[in-house]
């Protein structure tokens, strides 16, 4: 939590109905240390007053690019520079036109087009807002410049009878994913976070028997589902890995179930269950061989070279995200290893899949993510993508598995 402790964050808040939210993220950020300094734009003291605000915060709530007082004190400039980190939450759809566009005409644009650090935003609207085609040019755009997303989530809307992609995500996700950011281990495995919980993680290749001594595979080596579960067993939860042949140890208090084939894996996956967060991290083979032989198939001089006949194995990912409610668990996480166009294919696979999330990952022979120690990470969820940058499987673990955590609390409640 140290790193946390030190760092200043300048939260831009707008003009949205999740504008109260923000006084929770003020709230949390303050628990950890943070200094938070808040700019409101003139739409969101419609919503939050500069006095409930600053009395959270602690400190003075800026509002005008033009006053004098505040100009003298620290100045809009200083105040872009000053920071560690820039916070818009809500983004809202007008703020998000202003920034791809470059506009500085109050406080928080011309913060935001004077800043040179990162800025992290959390758009929050109505679905046919974010829908709309001017929104998502927005957002590409801003994407391009840099700009880090979290959310939007899907669900109710603040307005009665309003359902789609556009809520805010929830302020213990938006703290999350800022302490990631930081690098903050000690937040993201705090202990007993998800104590009470059961997680269950799937991992490794599987093998798909031609005959006794022969098999399909392939090469993942279960590094980056091993280290889920670690991550969630230091968060407090009940972990169960189903894993396929690696040669990785099991991980501390993780109860490890070892499997050959995606047949067995579905099978022990499905008598796991219920479980609270599931992530399919294993590189499950697509086929297996129909006419497997019972004995090892001899090499003839003579003899025709054997034909294997292939079989669609069962989709495990697919088979649990489509459970009825009740037997599904809460969140749904899909890993997807691409060669090319990674971020679209993922955006496919998690509709067609039906699960919440998928986390993408370019796994061609230049990135060495097969077999090797880093990863970037895609997280593509229904609201947009996030984009993490290169690092340790296992900091890509503990800051999935944080918002995963997050995520379920802001959901379903605490344990
Ligand atoms: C009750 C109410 C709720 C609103 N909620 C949102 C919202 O959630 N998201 C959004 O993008 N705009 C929302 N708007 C519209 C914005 O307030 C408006 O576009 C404003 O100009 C945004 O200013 P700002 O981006 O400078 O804060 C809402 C307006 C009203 C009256």
């Amino acid at each position: 939590m140290a790193e946390l402790q030190s760092k200043r964050i300048v939260l831009i808040i707008g003009g949205g109905i999740a504008a109260y939210k923000c006084l929770e993220v003020i709230r949390r950020l303050r628990e950890r240390g943070c200094a938070v300094r808040c700019i409101l734009t003139r739409a969101a003291q419609q919503f939050v007053t500069p006095l409930s605000v600053g009395a959270l915060s602690n400190d003075a709530v800026l509002t005008d690019l033009f006053d004098l007082d505040a100009e003298r004190e620290i100045g809009h400039i200083r105040l872009s520079r000053d920071a560690d980190l820039i916070v818009v939450a809500p983004a809202t759809a007008d703020l998000m036109a202003k920034m791809a566009g470059g506009h500085a005409d109050d406080l928080a644009t011309a913060v935001l087009m004077a800043t040179d650090k990162p800025v992290l935003i959390a758009p929050a609207m109505n679905p046919r807002m974010w829908a709309h085609p001017a929104t998502q040019r927005n957002a590409t755009t801003l994407r391009a410049d840099g700009i880090q997303f979290i959310g939007p989530n899907a669900g109710e809307m603040a307005e009665r009878g309003e359902s789609g992609v556009g809520r805010m995500a929830e302020p213990a996700e938006i703290v999350a994913r800022i302490a990631h950011h930081f690098g903050d281990e000690a937040l993201h495995t705090t202990p007993g976070t998800l104590a009470g919980r059961h997680v269950l993680i799937t991992a490794g290749p599987t093998h798909e028997p031609i005959d006794p001594v022969r098999y399909i595979a392939n090469r993942s080596s279960g590094k980056q589902g091993f280290a889920l579960a670690a991550a969630a067993a230091a968060m407090g939860a009940n972990v169960t890995l189903v894993s396929g042949p690696v040669g990785l140890p099991d991980p501390a208090g993780v109860r490890v179930l070892r499997v050959e084939t995606a047949t067995e894996m579905l099978a022990a996956a499905t008598a796991a269950l219920p479980a609270d967060i599931a992530i399919f991290a294993a590189a499950v083979a697509d086929w297996r061989v129909s006419n497997a032989a019972d004995e090892k198939i001899k090499k003839g001089a003579k003899a025709a070279l054997p034909k294997l006949e292939l079989v669609e194995n069962p989709d495990i990912l697919s088979a649990i995200s489509h459970l009825p409610p009740g037997q599904r668990p809460a969140l749904v996480i899909g890993f997807a290893a691409e060669t090319e166009h990674v971020v679209e294919h993922a955006r496919k696979k998690r509709k067609s899949k039906g699960c919440d999330w998928i986390v993408a990952n370019d796994v061609s022979p230049a990135t060495g993510v097969m077999g090797g120690n880093r990863n970037t990470v895609h997280i593509v969820t229904a609201g947009g993508v996030e984009d993490w940058p290169e690092m340790d499987k296992q900091k890509v673990a503990d800051g999935l598995i944080a918002r995963a955590a997050a995520h379920l609390e802001a959901t379903t409640g605490s344990a």
